[in-house]
């Protein structure tokens, strides 16, 4: 031991003598890994962090302070987050666009600048910052560097925190099974099938509680298709646990924790939490649904990280939080955590939306964000998802599909069918991705389900965001060619969409023509299909063209979500609202019967005969 640090001074001094002169993306440090947890690199550098042991009344989400000074300090110096704790602080260099910096081959789970919360940082070299740790299964370590991040030089890492149970069973997300009368309850651990069985406890509220099963997923580096994901970006992800509740009562509330029974014999519990089971299809019920695209996360202590850019998303959380009570079910239509192959990223934000999660069903759609990749059968062959093609959005999360990674599902809600469409794989004519559509708007009933909701992540309607004006397209390329007459066969209400980062809605339309003249309050047939797009979740806002198009009815740039509200089987209410303050900024009703669904208008109904 003695020795190894002597070793470890010696090169520094030389780093310290000739720093500078090094050849670049080579420095001697680079090559360690740090597997003692204090070792202060350059003598009279520091950091430091407290407390040493987190969660210990069974917290998750913890605060931490870390101090740290440096006899030299720059503007470039800055703290990076790690976990596990023994980091690798080698250099690897980007090995496309996707690897953004630091390029460092363990990658920090966040980064912030040591002056952020000292403005004299430069001039005292001391600083002190206040950070947000989750329980992600491992401990943590948080080192000094400087020399910005393109070419950071260690200065010196502090002691390691740990959570006091780093493998408990975390985050809850709740999702619709396959059947209507069935949730299933998703979860991360850190306990393997070979050290404990998962389960969830639960029953009625009040009443009797049973254990029901829960299967194990994991996936490891193979499972990713390229960098970031399968390199730097790359960090393990637990286990993940589903357990399937069945034959619930329609409306009921119902209590659950979900459970480690360990070989020998302990239990692990998380918190108590409660749902509200699902209606019976056809229920007439007050049922409210909220949707929206491309939230992202972001840290709450103002911490950078990779793909820093969604802006919006803690305001959306937080309002949805506050209505919590106000809401049923959400849809999240892709471009989920924008982790890009920044694996750490998925647990942050699972962690994140926790709180309503773990109480309402939160059914997710596949964005570009999370299955594009080159060479991997996705339609777009971009680089969007930094490797990780799906992989961790189809096993973090559970979707009713048929095959997760076709990442296309129907589901009911009461008065709501919705139909969930996959734009990273090919929806067109002739496809199997078409024929589900077609499938599931033909199997509403829509005497029982008069609203018939379709949900995709790119927009297959109708969109003013500047690049599908600069296209030509004001949509998504082949977006709705093909689609159209199933929307206008099948009288499809409204069609939701994100990916383009604004809100907007047009009016009812069919082949470029509005089929409605009404704006707020729609009486009898609509004769076409509502198009939104609700893709201001929280990533950075998209411009609209300056085209003033004939089928847009209200444009918003900025951040928000839409809610419905079916009132019964004659009323719906459509409201946008902005993350910022939760009021609505744009509504309008649609009061008809179901006689009005029956009429036809053009190209909605099949042929007739005279003969009576
Ligand atoms: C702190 O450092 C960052 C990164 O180098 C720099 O952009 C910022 O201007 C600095 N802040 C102050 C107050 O000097
Ligand atoms: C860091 O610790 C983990 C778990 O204890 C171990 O598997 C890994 O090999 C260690 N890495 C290094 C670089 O020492
Ligand atoms: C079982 O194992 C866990 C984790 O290793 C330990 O905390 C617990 O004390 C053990 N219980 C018994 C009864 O040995
Ligand atoms: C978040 O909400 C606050 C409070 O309403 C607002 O001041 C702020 O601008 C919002 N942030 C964004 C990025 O919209
Ligand atoms: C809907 O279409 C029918 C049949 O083409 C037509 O009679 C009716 O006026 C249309 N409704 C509206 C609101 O335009
Ligand atoms: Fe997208």
């Amino acid at each position: 031991m003695r020795f190894y640090e002597l070793f470890l001074l010696s090169i520094l001094l030389g780093v310290a003598s000739s720093g500078e002169a090094m050849p670049k993306g080579e420095q001697p440090l680079s090559k360690i890994a740090i597997h003692n947890t204090i070792l202060a690199f350059d003598k009279s550098a520091y950091i430091k962090a407290s407390p040493f042991v987190l969660g210990l009344k069974g917290e998750n989400t913890e605060w931490v302070t870390v101090e740290y000074g440096t006899p030299s300090p720059t503007n470039d110096d800055w703290i990076g987050v790690f976990s596990p704790a023994n980091f690798s602080a080698s250099l690897c260099p980007a090995e496309n666009d996707r690897v953004s910096p630091p390029l460092l081959c363990t990658a920090p789970i966040k980064y912030q600048f040591a002056n952020y919360s000292n403005g004299e940082y430069t001039g005292t070299g001391k600083g002190v910052l206040k950070l947000q740790l989750i329980n992600q299964r491992s401990d943590f370590s948080f080192a000094l560097f400087t020399g910005g991040l393109y070419s950071p030089k260690l200065l010196a890492v502090s002691n390691a925190v740990a959570f006091a149970n780093p493998k408990a069973p975390v985050y809850p997300r709740l999702a619709q099974g396959k059947a209507w009368n069935e949730m299933t309850v998703t979860w991360t651990s850190g306990y393997s099938i070979n050290e404990a069985e998962p389960f969830v406890e639960w029953g009625k509220q009040g009443g009797d509680q049973m254990r029901s099963p829960a299967g194990t997923l994991t996936f490891n580096r193979n499972s990713m298709c390229g960098a970031p994901a399968r390199t730097v970006g790359w960090r393990d992800p637990g286990f993940i646990h589903t357990s399937f509740l069945k034959d619930l009562w329609p409306n009921s509330v119902y209590t659950y924790k979900v459970g480690h029974h360990l070989f020998n014999g302990t239990y692990v519990w998380s918190q108590t939490y409660s749902f509200r089971a699902s209606p019976y299809p056809g229920q007439d019920s007050l049922q409210r649904v909220v949707i929206f695209g491309d939230m992202g996360k972001a840290e709450a202590d103002g911490s950078n990280e990779y793909n820093n850019y969604q802006p919006g998303s803690l305001n959306t959380t937080h309002q949805l939080i506050r209505d919590l009570k106000n809401i049923d079910i959400i849809f999240h239509i892709g471009d989920i955590c924008y982790a890009n192959g920044y694996l750490s990223q998925w647990d942050q934000f699972t962690a994140q939306v926790e709180p309503i999660t773990s109480k309402v069903p939160y059914m997710i759609a596949s964005g570009n964000h999370e299955r594009d990749w080159p060479g991997t059968g996705s339609f777009y062959g971009n680089m969007d998802s930094g490797g990780e093609c799906g992989v961790p959005a189809e096993t973090m999360f559970y979707t009713p599909a048929e095959n997760r990674a076709k990442f296309w599902y129907s589901t009911d809600y009461g008065m709501f069918h919705f139909c969930i469409a996959d734009t990273e794989h090919d929806w067109r004519e002739g496809t199997e991705q078409y024929k589900f559509i077609e499938n599931c708007l033909a199997s509403a009933d829509r005497q029982k389900q008069p609203w018939l909701i379709f949900l995709a992540h790119r927009v297959l309607g109708y969109s003013s965001g500047s690049f599908y004006a600069e296209e030509g397209s004001f949509e998504e390329p082949m977006g709705r060619e093909s689609l159209q007459k199933l929307w206008q066969k099948y009288k499809v209400d409204i069609a939701v969409y994100g990916h383009v980062h604004n809100y907007e809605r047009t009016c009812p339309i069919y082949e470029n023509i509005c089929t409605n003249k009404e704006k707020s309050h729609y009486q009898g047939p609509l004769n076409g299909t509502i198009h939104v797009v609700a893709g201001g979740g929280g990533a950075s806002l998209a411009d609209f063209t300056t085209i003033q198009t004939k089928w847009n009815y209200y444009k918003d740039h900025d951040f928000g979500f839409i809610k419905l509200t079916a009132f019964d089987h004659s009323n719906l209410l459509f409201e946008y609202k902005k993350s910022s303050d939760g009021k609505v900024y744009d509504s309008f009703r649609i009061s008809r019967d179901y006689r009005d669904i029956l009429a036809c208008s053009v190209d909605s109904c099949p042929s007739m005969t005279l003969a009576s």
